[in-house]
C-alpha cells in the first residue's frame, strides 16, 4: 500500500468519528422500510438533491443501473458521453439489464453539447427505427479528470433534451465535489434530472453506500429494481448511519481536497511535469506522461517506490492523482517532492 494513496478518493478509512456513528446506529429492517436510519439518509438526500425522494443502494453503480431500468426498454438507445462511467465502467450494464443500446458521443471535458443531443435524438425518417429516450450525464466527469459542468451548459443540455422527449439521469458519484466547486446547493444542479446517483464512498469517506433520487413515483419504482438487482438489505443502517456522519461533517470539507489538488497540480507543473492546472476544478490531478516518455506501468511501479500511489486511467498515457479525506497539506507537500523525481525529474528527494 502506497504511504501517500492518491489513487482514487475510494480508499478513505471511515474516521473515528464515522465509525463511532456506525457503533451507535438505530437499525432495523430495511426491506420492511423500518430502518430509522436509513429512512432518515434517504429524506435528507432527497432534500439535498431539491428531489422528492431517495432509495439507498450499495453501490453508485447500482444506483445508475436501477435508473436506466427505470427509464427504457430493451432496444431504446441510452446517449451518453462516450468515456462516461456508465458506458466504460459498468460492465455493459445497460445492455445486460435494461437492453439499451448505449450510443456514446465525444465529450469535451466530459460535457456534451445540446447540438450534440440534437443530432443523436433527430427524429426519426422511418416509423420502426430505434430511438434515443435517455441521456446520462456526469458530474463531476471521472475520466475528464473531476471536471465540471458549469450551470449554464448543463441547463441547455438538458432543455434541448427534454424539448426531445428524453428522460435525464445525472451520474453525480461526485455531485457534492460539483457543488462545492461551483459554491452552490447541490439541489441547483440535481433538481432539474429525472434521476440523480450520489456515492458516498468517494469524497464523502463511507465504506459503501450510494443513493438514487427522484420523484416519489419513481423512486417507488426502484424499490422493485433494488429487490431484483438483490441490493435490498436488512440491518443497513448500520451502514447509512456513515452517510449521516458524512453529510454533517464531510460536506463542508470537500473545497479543502479542491485546495488541495490544485496546489498538488501546481507543484507538479512547476517541477515539469506536464499538468494542465486550468483543468484541475475538484480533487482530481492529471499527469500526462507522453512528453516524459515513460510507458505508465513502469511511471507506476517507481511511485510506488517512492511511497505513492497514482492510478491510470481511460486515457493510455494519463496518471491520475485525486485528493480525499486521508491526505493531508504535508502529503501533499511530499508528493510535490516525491512525484517528480520518481518521474525522472529534478533531483531524487531522500526517503
Ligand atoms: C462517476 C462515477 N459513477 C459511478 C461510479 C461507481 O461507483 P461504485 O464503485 O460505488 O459502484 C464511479 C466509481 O468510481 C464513478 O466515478
Amino acid at each position: 500500500m502506497p504511504v501517500i494513496d492518491l489513487r482514487s478518493d475510494t480508499v478513505t478509512q471511515p474516521t473515528a468519528g464515522m465509525r463511532r456513528a456506525i457503533a451507535e446506529a438505530a437499525v432495523g429492517d430495511e426491506q420492511k422500510r423500518e430502518d430509522p436510519t436509513v429512512l432518515e439518509l434517504q429524506q435528507r438526500v432527497a432534500e439535498l438533491l431539491g428531489q422528492e425522494a431517495a432509495v439507498f443502494v450499495p453501490t453508485a453503480t447500482m444506483a445508475n443501473q436501477i435508473a436506466l431500468k427505470l427509464h427504457g426498454r430493451p432496444g431504446d438507445v441510452l446517449l451518453a458521453e462516450e468515456h462516461s462511467h456508465v458506458v466504460i465502467y459498468e460492465y455493459g450494464g445497460p445492455a445486460a439489464h435494461a437492453g439499451l443500446l448505449t450510443h456514446g458521443l465525444r465529450g469535451n471535458g466530459g460535457r456534451l453539447s445540446a447540438e450534440q443531443i440534437r443530432a443523436a435524438a433527430a427524429p426519426s425518417s422511418k416509423v420502426a427505427d430505434q430511438r434515443a429516450t435517455i441521456l446520462s450525464l456526469e458530474n463531476t466527469h471521472n475520466s475528464a479528470g473531476g471536471r465540471v459542468w458549469p450551470l449554464d451548459e448543463l441547463e441547455e443540455v438538458v432543455s434541448a433534451a427534454r424539448e426531445l422527449g428524453l428522460v435525464v439521469h445525472l451520474d453525480g458519484a461526485r455531485l457534492l465535489n460539483a457543488a462545492a466547486a461551483q459554491q452552490v446547493e447541490p439541489a441547483a444542479i440535481a433538481a432539474r434530472f429525472d434521476t440523480v446517483t450520489v456515492c458516498l464512498s468517494k469524497g464523502l469517506g463511507c465504506p459503501l453506500g450510494a443513493l438514487l433520487a427522484g420523484s416519489a413515483e419513481l423512486i417507488e419504482r426502484a424499490w422493485r429494481e433494488k429487490h431484483l438487482f438483490g441490493g435490498a438489505m436488512r440491518q443497513s443502517g448500520i451502514v447509512a448511519a456513515a452517510g449521516v456522519y458524512a453529510l454533517d461533517h464531510h460536506v463542508e470539507r470537500l473545497g479543502e481536497d479542491h485546495a488541495r489538488a490544485g496546489t498538488l497540480a501546481v507543484g507538479l507543473a512547476a517541477a515539469g511535469l506536464p499538468v494542465d492546472t486550468e483543468r484541475v476544478e475538484t480533487n482530481f490531478v492529471q499527469v500526462d506522461l507522453e512528453p516524459l516518455g515513460l510507458e505508465r506501468a513502469e511511471a507506476l511501479a517507481r511511485l510506488l517506490d517512492a511511497g505513492v500511489g497514482l492510478s491510470t486511467t481511460i486515457h493510455p498515457t494519463v496518471l491520475r492523482a485525486v485528493t480525499h479525506l486521508d491526505i493531508t497539506d504535508e502529503d501533499v507537500e511530499r508528493a510535490v517532492e516525491l512525484i517528480p523525481s520518481a518521474l525522472g525529474l529534478g533531483v531524487a528527494a531522500p526517503r
